[in-house]
């Protein structure tokens, strides 16, 4: 079977980006394993992804409650599923996510309050909670994690990871619960260059078994 990946990259860095460096190692074995998938590259910051104002903030209330958004509502909601059916196209993702003061990158944020809709990602009941729609359709998601001063086994005063634990959970909310993660933490007393061969390595590694 020919599988589809799509590369979500939220960094806005190009060629001096760590985490599109690791991405790229990634997509290079990946490639070389299946020469016949279709492969494409979103880039977050390429202008394409749509805002979530006020209008988009309406239709998603007006949705839960079951009205049908109009005007200039209908239109920012067609707009996010439109954001939403370019990325469920694929069954196989490849994210690359820098940490920015401890979290994620807000287009990184923005792009998942986009998507994140009923009907879509998922649904509620009030007794049993989130139902997660992308479940059971055989997605797999990889994630290229980078910080610079924040690393595993540092002390707060390092700042703390809202970065992996806040985009690997919207990962498995949204019901894809086959996550891979790719890390590259060197710190500011690490060997980068070291650090960042090992990072490529996995990278590379997972890529073909992915
Ligand atoms: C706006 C901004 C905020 C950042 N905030 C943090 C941070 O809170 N903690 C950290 O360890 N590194 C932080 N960094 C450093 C980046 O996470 C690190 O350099 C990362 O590897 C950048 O990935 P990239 O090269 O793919 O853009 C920040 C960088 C930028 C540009």
């Amino acid at each position: 079977m020919t599988s589809t990946l799509l590369h979500i990259s939220s960094s806005p860095r190009g060629t001096a980006s760590e985490s599109l460096r690791i991405a790229d190692a990634f997509l290079d074995a990946y490639r070389d394993v299946h020469p016949d998938a279709q492969m494409h590259t979103w880039d977050l910051w390429d202008g394409s992804l749509p805002e979530f104002g006020p209008d988009a903030a309406a239709a998603k209330m007006a949705v839960f409650g079951g009205a049908d958004p109009e005007g200039a509502a209908a239109e920012a909601w067609r707009a996010a599923l439109g954001a939403f059916d370019r990325f469920d196209a694929f069954d196989r993702v490849l994210f690359s996510v820098p940490m920015w003061n401890g979290g994620v990158p807000y287009i990184l944020k923005q792009f998942i309050d986009v998507i994140s809709q009923p009907g879509a990602v998922f649904g509620v009941d009030p007794q049993a909670g989130y139902r997660h729609l992308l479940a059971g359709r055989g997605k797999k998601a990889a994630v290229v994690y980078t910080s610079a001063v924040w690393g595993p086994g540092l002390g707060p005063e390092f700042g703390r990871d809202f970065q992996s634990t806040y985009f690997t959970d919207w990962l498995h909310w949204t019901g894809i619960e086959d996550v891979a993660e790719i890390h590259f933490h060197p710190t500011l007393t690490g060997d980068w260059d070291e650090t960042r061969n090992e990072a490529v390595n996995a990278a590379k590694d997972l890529g073909k078994r992915f």
